[in-house]
């Protein structure tokens, strides 16, 4: 390991960037805007190919100075500019215009070309499959036209549009429609207007063939809102879905937190085109398609929950983000961590609450936790930044939630209503911080958090170990408690955190409940809980919920966690206890130690069986854990010796309990059509037994999986049986590959997933499999749907993409700086894996490191992938 961390020295550290434009920006900086502007018009001719721009800013100084207004532009061809209706000579400053005004007010127009459709960085307004649409969150108002293109710049937006009526029927914006009309030439236009001031992110405009899936929703004040869902004719039938999931979001924030819709008109558009999941762009929000589209032939049920997810997610912005929005984009966590904290309640509310809480616990430790220990970490309130979009993070967003979380625990859910009422109200129609939101949550509540803020600044996730003794004689029960932080980038030194614990301990004879559930706030490095009359012997519950987003060590005796497995009250402990019964075998054999695979066979088995359990929580429980999840435990990873530790376990699962496999297997009660939480769960119990059932026996698994998936008439059960297929040597597993194509290949989503599902088999062959993919006809890079599901999904694929020869390494370093040339944003978001390199052996460790400096030193790299891969490196 020495010589692998002995060389980054030599590289260009990050305070030294190849290119001027590639500089921090810094939180300590902040400076409120020198200028406003309250009205804002717009005027497009639009056309694919040239379109063009008037734009009409009435600006007001903001205080008492003589600085020049500057207003930000990207790849802009400006014609021309005034002020006050007279032609001046703008000056450049890097990318920014810049005007001398005497005044304290003026009117300034300018007018510029732009060209969407060689737009491929889909960031402004850019054309996706014939439509014309916009992404302007974060900094992409800049590439429609110049403004000051900051969140802490509210305006009220006038659009006017025109366009072929013939390719473009539909011409949509923010807020009302307010006029329409004809211009004799096939042209037509249509202007809209917002009444509410936003920042320059929130705008959006689409234009396009579009048709509407239309419905409508009365507020809790009887008002009647118009919803459209707007996508290709063709599509019509796959919004349903999303139709209900709104109507269900917009009612819940009504019940849940007394926020009602504002406006007469929700539209929401699908586009096939998209960096991300979606966007909230007030009145008009812009879908990824994947988020949007669904019906039972082509969407899987974890598909139906993520629309339903993402729809509510960017409904709730309304209010959490677009009514109140963020003063800097430091504040991001403000809108991103609140939204998550509020789109994950309600699918609990809507499905299975204990499934739901184990699906984002999985999510933060996949994404978040490996961030957190990463060169990559950052606080959830960062300090400083190189390019904004590479902060749409897991911390950001799902680390942000759990801090949320934390203090509605402490608070309680009565009070931290209150305190949530007093932010909307206190706020409304301002651009915020997190201070903000905190001291709003205290005056409403009347309780102190100040504890908390640690959460938004310090990076790292909190390890804490946890002793339980037990006197028998005395009866007393004493649970010591101790908790680190690990240094983080520019973070050396760490200070205790506040870290609320739902506690309880549970009867190992007895199996009940022996103290009844407590939060414990473990503020300090180190602190001792005492439990009086504890009769028999205790099993310590605790983190229940995961109430902290913490790594817990627990100092147990043997026998305990499979105790635990069974009689946890608290749905989440149990899956908990399981899954960390599995996690130690798992590591014991990943590092050569003799591992007994007894006690977890034993309980998964008592699991499958139990009748207390519901089907859903079964599958998630016997799941085991991921290998980059065993990784993480390890201090220097092999990754073949951790892929065969995972399978030698599933290969003991498969064959011990076969029988138990079997029954599970053939569990009855999900008709395809039905999206009840109990048939989903169903679905996915029979499912993951199928794939444990291969592990133990391929032929049968092979023979199982090909006739499920010629029978289903599903996507859920289609899909699993594929995933089974794909990781075996089996004649099936081309068959049904084939079959897959041939039906599916005119559907973009499902043929994003018969690429992911190759991406993700769990074979040597991979590494070539995604190498001839990338030359697959289908391919297209460009698209970043079909990027992810190729490259993002193998540099997830733990074995394969850690092929001891380095191709794995290649492939994606390659992916990436193609990418890179067309689309920086999605590039960069390739880079994580290659992140942990000091942690691998040396061999690996090393190739690691050479890809991320061919990428660092390719020549016109963008700052988004660059500042990815020299922080990476550091
Ligand atoms: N605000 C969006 C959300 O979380 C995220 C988003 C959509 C985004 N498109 C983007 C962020 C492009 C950065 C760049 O709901
Ligand atoms: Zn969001």
């Amino acid at each position: 390991m020495a010589d692998v961390r002995a060389t980054p020295e030599v590289l260009t550290p990050p305070e030294a960037p190849p290119s001027p434009t590639h500089v921090a920006t810094r939180r300590e900086d902040y400076r409120p805007p020198d200028w406003l502007v309250p009205e804002i018009s717009l005027d497009f001719d639009l056309d694919p190919q040239r379109t063009r721009v008037r734009a009409s800013l009435e600006i007001v100084r903001n205080g008492d100075h003589d600085r020049p207004l500057r207003l930000d532009g990207d790849e802009l061809t400006l014609i021309s500019a005034r002020v006050d209706g007279r032609e001046v000579e703008p000056g450049l400053d890097g990318k920014q215009l810049v005007l001398d005004l005497p005044g304290s007010r003026a009117m300034v127009e300018t007018e510029v070309e732009i060209a969407p459709a060689a737009n491929t960085k889909l960031m402004g307004l850019y054309a996706s499959g014939g439509i014309l649409c916009t992404q302007c969150e974060a900094e992409g108002f800049r590439r429609i036209t110049f403004f000051p293109d900051r969140p802490d710049v509210l305006s009220r937006y006038r659009v006017r549009m025109e366009a072929d009526k013939d390719r473009f029927p539909i011409l949509l914006s923010n807020g009302n429609n307010i006029a329409a009309g004809e211009e004799g030439d096939g042209r037509h236009w249509a202007q809209w207007e917002d009444p509410f001031p936003k920042p320059s992110y929130l705008f959006a405009l689409v234009a396009g063939d579009l048709k509407a899936n239309s419905d409508s929703f009365t507020t809790m004040s009887g008002r009647k809102v118009a919803l459209n869902i707007w996508v290709r004719e063709a599509d019509l039938p796959k919004t349903a879905h999303a139709m209900e999931s709104l109507k269900l979001a917009m009612a819940w924030d009504e019940k849940v937190y007394g926020r009602e819709y504002d406006l007469d008109l929700f539209n929401i558009v699908a586009v096939a085109d998209f960096n991300m999941g979606a966007m909230e762009n007030k009145g008009l929000n812009i879908f990824n398609s994947a988020y949007v589209l669904a019906d039972q032939e082509t969407a899987t049920d974890a598909d139906f929950d993520n629309i339903s997810r993402v729809v509510a997610h960017e409904y709730f912005h309304n209010w959490s983000g677009d009514r109140i929005t963020c003063r800097d984009w430091f504040q991001l966590s403000l809108k991103e961590g609140f939204t998550v904290f509020r789109d994950q309640s309600f699918s609990a509310d809507i499905g299975s609450a204990p499934v739901k809480r184990i699906d984002d616990v999985r999510v933060l430790r996949a994404a978040q936790f490996p961030e957190d220990a990463g060169p990559l970490a950052h606080a959830v309130r960062p300090d400083s930044y190189i390019e904004i979009s590479n902060f749409y993070t897991a911390t950001v967003y799902n680390k942000g939630a759990e801090l949320i979380r934390m203090m509605a625990t402490v608070l309680g859910a009565e009070k931290f209503r209150a305190g949530t009422d007093l932010y909307f109200d206190r706020h409304d129609g301002e651009a915020a911080t997190c201070d903000d939101f905190v001291k709003a949550l205290e005056d409403g509540s009347g309780v102190d958090l100040s504890a908390f803020k640690i959460w938004y600044s310090q990076a790292g996730t909190p390890k804490v170990s946890a002793r339980l003794q037990h006197d028998p004689q005395t009866r007393a029960a004493t649970l010591h408690l101790e908790q680190r932080v690990d240094p983080t980038p520019g973070q050396p030194d760490k200070a205790p955190m506040p870290i609320p614990l739902r506690t309880a301990l549970i009867g190992e004879d007895s199996c009940a409940e022996i103290a009844a559930e407590q939060l414990v706030l473990l503020e300090k490095a180190q602190a001792t809980i005492e439990f009086a009359n504890v009769a028999e012997p205790p099993l310590l519950s605790i983190n229940r919920g995961f109430s902290a987003p913490i790594v817990l060590t627990v100092d147990r005796r043997p026998g305990e966690l499979e105790r635990l497995a069974q009689c946890d009250t608290d749905p989440f402990s149990r899956y908990e206890a399981l899954q960390e019964l599995m996690m130690c075998a798992l590591v014991a054999s990943a590092t050569g130690a003799a591992a007994d695979l007894e006690p977890v066979t034993r309980a998964v088995g008592a699991t499958l069986r139990s009748d207390a359990l519901d089907a859903a929580f079964k599958a998630e429980a016997i799941l085991l854990p991921s290998e980059p999840l065993i990784a993480d435990r390890l201090d220097v990873v092999d990754p073949d010796a951790v892929h065969e530790s995972r399978e030698a376990l599933r290969r003991a699962i498969g064959n011990e309990l076969r029988d138990d496999l079997a029954s599970a297997y053939g569990t009855s009660g999900a008709p395809g059509h039905d999206l009840s939480p109990a048939a989903k769960g169903v679905r996915r119990l029979r499912n993951v037994a199928l794939a444990l059932i291969a592990a133990g026996d391929e032929r049968v698994g092979a023979t199982l999986a090909h006739r499920q998936f010629m029978a289903a008439d599903n996507m859920t059960d289609r899909q699993a049986a594929l995933g089974t297929l794909v990781s075996l040597d089996a004649p099936e597993r081309d068959q049904a590959l084939a079959a897959f194509y041939d039906r599916f290949h005119d559907d973009p989503l499902v043929l994003d997933k018969w690429f992911a599902l190759q991406a993700a088999a769990q074979r040597r062959e991979t590494v070539d499999e995604v190498q001839r993919l990338a030359h697959h006809p289908d391919f297209r890079i460009g698209n970043p749907n079909r990027l992810r599901a190729l490259a993002g999904t193998f540099g997830y694929n733990h074995w394969a993409f850690h092929s001891p020869d380095g191709r794995g390494y290649r492939f994606l370093t390659d992916m990436i700086l193609d990418a890179d040339k067309l689309n920086p944003q999605v590039a960069a978001r390739l880079i994580p894996p290659f992140g942990r390199w000091r942690r691998f052996e040396p061999k690996r460790g090393e190739l690691m490191r050479e890809s991320l400096e061919r990428i660092v030193g390719a020549r016109g790299l963008s700052k988004d992938v660059y500042e990815q891969a020299s922080k990476s490196l550091a």
